[in-house]
């Protein structure tokens, strides 16, 4: 078997190098301080098909084959550390308008034709559902096979699945790939990737959320993940077990500073889905670096012999983990996975690839 090296630790790397290790790889994370990049910023909600759209067929097939994973991969690693990461196990879009209304529909009848199960619910239905929603919340869009994670608790417990697998880590920054001296490597670096394979067309997108916690006497927190287009800003909150991560901003920009502009937006935005919000407590609000990629599908397959990307996955980084743990083992085995078919580097990279 082949000695790997995971370069980034984030969820992404963690699960490559627990699962590798588990395959008889011997495997090194490569990062100066594993989990604390755009993983621990992230919402977690696995919502491929509640974010489809038509034209976006390859995004659709990627995340709804994930999403399938989904069940497997978190029963492996409870079965591992007694850790249950899910947090939620359905997602609701809502319609705070008529053109948002119109979306929905929209959405429903293309994913709908594509096989998946969806349901249009009335504002009637949403209030039995989900009773505390706001008054503007015409339409919902359900999706029962959409569940969330924390990513926080997915984290922590892939660390302990990896380090329980023998999988080592090396806390020392990697400048160049041709300085490990392992046979292949994982470049999982995140929004970091294009500074260790040059061209490679990945770029940081920076996002805020917020981290609320319930009150005493305040109203429950909605039981699924609840998600809307708020002035045409994507807004979405996501159950954790004493409160809800609410986000999130999209900016050009590679800093993570938090700014009052965003938590401004994010607090207004989720006010009107949820106008309960006003009784959380406020305890964190940060910002991390999406890895973007020019066609919004991430970069999973062979750079070179001996460098396998597992990079590039935008806003989809949690839900995309468990297809990509998939791919990369195959490549490690000298396959490819169909599934992860439109994930190929070479779509982009053709020219770069050496
Ligand atoms: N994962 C959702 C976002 O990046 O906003």
């Amino acid at each position: 078997m082949a000695t790997v090296a995971v370069v980034g630790g984030g969820v992404i790397g963690l699960s490559i190098a627990w699962r590798a290790a588990r395959s008889g790889h011997i495997v090194t994370v490569h990062d100066p301080n594993p989990g604390s990049g755009a993983s621990w910023v992230a919402g977690g909600m696995l919502a491929p098909l509640s974010e489809g759209w038509p034209g976006e067929d390859h995004v659709l097939s990627l995340g709804a084959a994930s999403l399938d994973r989904w069940p497997g991969f978190a029963d492996a690693l409870r079965a591992e550390t007694g850790v249950d990461v899910f947090t939620a196990e359905e997602s609701l879009t809502v319609a705070l308008d008529a053109a948002d209304a119109a979306d929905l529909r929209t959405v429903a009848e293309w994913v709908g034709e594509r096989g998946h199960e969806m349901r249009l619910l009335s504002r009637a239905e949403i209030r039995e559902f989900e009773p505390s929603l706001g008054p503007k919340v015409r339409l919902g869009l359900l999706a029962p096979t959409e569940s969330s994670v924390d990513n926080r608790t997915l984290v922590d417990a892939l660390r302990v699945a990896a380090t329980a697998a023998g999988v080592r880590f090396s806390d020392a920054a990697v400048h160049d790939l041709a300085d490990l001296p392992d046979d292949q490597v994982v470049l999982a670096a995140g929004s970091a990737s294009a500074r260790l394979w040059p061209g490679l067309p990945v770029r940081p997108v920076k996002g805020e959320i917020l981290r609320l916690r319930v009150r005493p006497g305040a109203t429950p927190p909605p039981q699924r993940t609840v998600r809307a287009s708020v002035h045409g800003r994507p807004a979405y909150l996501v159950p954790r077990h004493d409160g809800l991560v609410v986000g999130a901003t999209q900016y050009e920009a590679s800093d993570t500073q938090v700014t009052v502009a965003g938590v401004r937006d994010l607090i207004a935005d989720a006010e009107k889905i949820f106008p309960a919000l006003g009784e959380y407590e406020l305890f964190e609000a940060s910002a991390g670096l999406r890895p973007m990629t020019p066609d919004n599908l991430p970069l999973i397959g062979r750079l070179s012999d001996r460098v396998v990307a597992a990079t590039g996955h935008g806003r989809n980084g949690v839900l995309l983990t468990p297809l990509t743990v998939d791919a990369v083992l195959a490549e490690l085995g000298g396959r490819s996975l169909a599934d992860a078919q439109y994930a190929c580097p070479g779509r982009i990279t053709e020219a770069s690839v050496g």
